[in-house]
């Protein structure tokens, strides 16, 4: 069986004050009617039955978007955030005790991904290299020496040319390296990844015995709850906080990438959704109740108020009941340190 694994542990907070950790911005709805969490399983329901994997605080918020959609789904409840080793873990050890041959397909809960068949197309091909065993990734091209991404350099081909090995993949390098990376050809790491659940919990075995420890015995241990299965506290609280990419990824020698075909966005900043919404001829877009007039490249997100602005230049406005952000859009990588310091006080 083919299980799609949808993680959705982040919190999103470059995207304040509409995405805060009480909400983050998987359930948020932008363009579309449907939040990126909606999307994400709806690209992938059609293979197999999804395994939702999130934090216990989003259990409400995942089961009333999975209604709404009219999907099924399982849904693994972890009590607090491992990062996503642990997380694809626990999903690992979950499908296998269901289907020792089930092959997983990985993807996040907060990227856009506009073109479903092109995805699917990719997606099966990635079926048949986890086939063999490998652990496969999505490269993309590169469009700037972003810092957040993991990189991917391609190695000799495989299955007649359509898969590569990977030469080296890097997570999150500096902006030298990153921008020597791009020079250089290597691919972004999309995030999204295909493996046999069996072989990554050997590649666990091998590289992050703890947290193969942890979720498998999380999983043995866990509570049902109507549809949710609860991942038992003790033991998934011994599970080192580690990225799958840091984790396993940079280490493995079973990687393999496929130069995705798909358009992609990760939708991290505000600048990223407003790249993903609808645009009026001066490069303007509107989420929610917002006028803009005589504006250029502007944003505005307001679900809940009317917004009016006037003769502005590429700056995002995005509103909720208690709060407003106004930055240029260059600024709007970095509204993670600004709302950190908020939290501080400071
Ligand atoms: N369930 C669960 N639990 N999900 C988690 C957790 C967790 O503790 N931590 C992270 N996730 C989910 C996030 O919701 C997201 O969907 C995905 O795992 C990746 O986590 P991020 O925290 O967003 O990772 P990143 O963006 O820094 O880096 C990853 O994605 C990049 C592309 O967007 C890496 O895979 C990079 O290599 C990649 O380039
Ligand atoms: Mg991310």
């Amino acid at each position: 069986t083919i299980v799609p694994v949808v993680l959705c542990g982040g919190s999103g907070s470059r995207l304040w004050p509409a995405s805060r950790s009480s909400y983050p911005k998987q359930f948020l709805t932008f363009a579309d009617e449907t939040s990126l969490f909606q999307q994400a399983v709806a690209r992938v329901a059609g293979i197999g039955r999804p395994l939702i994997v999130t934090n216990a605080a989003y259990r409400f918020l995942v089961a009333e978007q999975l209604r709404l959609i009219g999907v099924e789904a399982d849904i693994l409840l972890e009590p607090f955030g491992r990062d996503s080793c642990a997380a694809i873990a626990a999903a690992a050890a979950f499908a296998v005790r269901r289907d020792p041959a089930a092959t997983m397909v990985v993807v996040a809960a907060d990227h856009a991904i506009p073109d479903t068949d092109v995805f699917l197309a990719d997606v099966a091909l990635a079926v048949e290299a986890a086939g063999q065993g490998l652990l496969v990734c999505f490269g993309l091209k590169p469009t700037s020496p972003a810092t957040g991404y993991g990189y991917i350099r391609p190695g000799r081909p495989l299955l007649g040319g359509k898969v590569h090995e990977i030469g080296a993949f890097v997570e999150k390098p500096d902006l030298e390296t990153a921008k020597r990376y791009v020079a250089e050809g290597l691919l972004w790491n999309s995030g999204n990844f295909a493996y046999r659940a069996d072989v990554f919990l050997s590649e666990l075995a091998a590289f992050q015995p703890a947290v193969l420890a942890a979720a498998d015995a999380a999983v043995a241990k866990a509570a049902r709850d109507f549809d949710f299965v609860l991942l038992d506290p003790e033991a998934f609280g011994q599970a080192p906080k580690i990225s799958v990419d840091y984790a396993v990824m940079e280490r493995t020698a079973r990687a393999a990438v496929i130069a995705a075909r798909f358009d992609w966005s990760d939708v991290g900043t505000w600048s990223a959704v407003q790249g993903v919404s609808p645009a009026d001829e001066n490069g303007c877009a509107v989420v929610g109740d917002g006028i803009v007039a005589d504006s250029r490249n502007c944003f505005v997100y307001s679900p809940d108020k009317l917004t009016v602005v006037g003769g502005l230049e590429n700056v995002i406005v995005a509103t909720t009941k208690d709060a407003v952000l106004v930055v240029s859009r260059d600024y709007s990588e970095h509204v993670k340190q600004l709302v950190g310091k908020l939290e501080k006080g400071g």
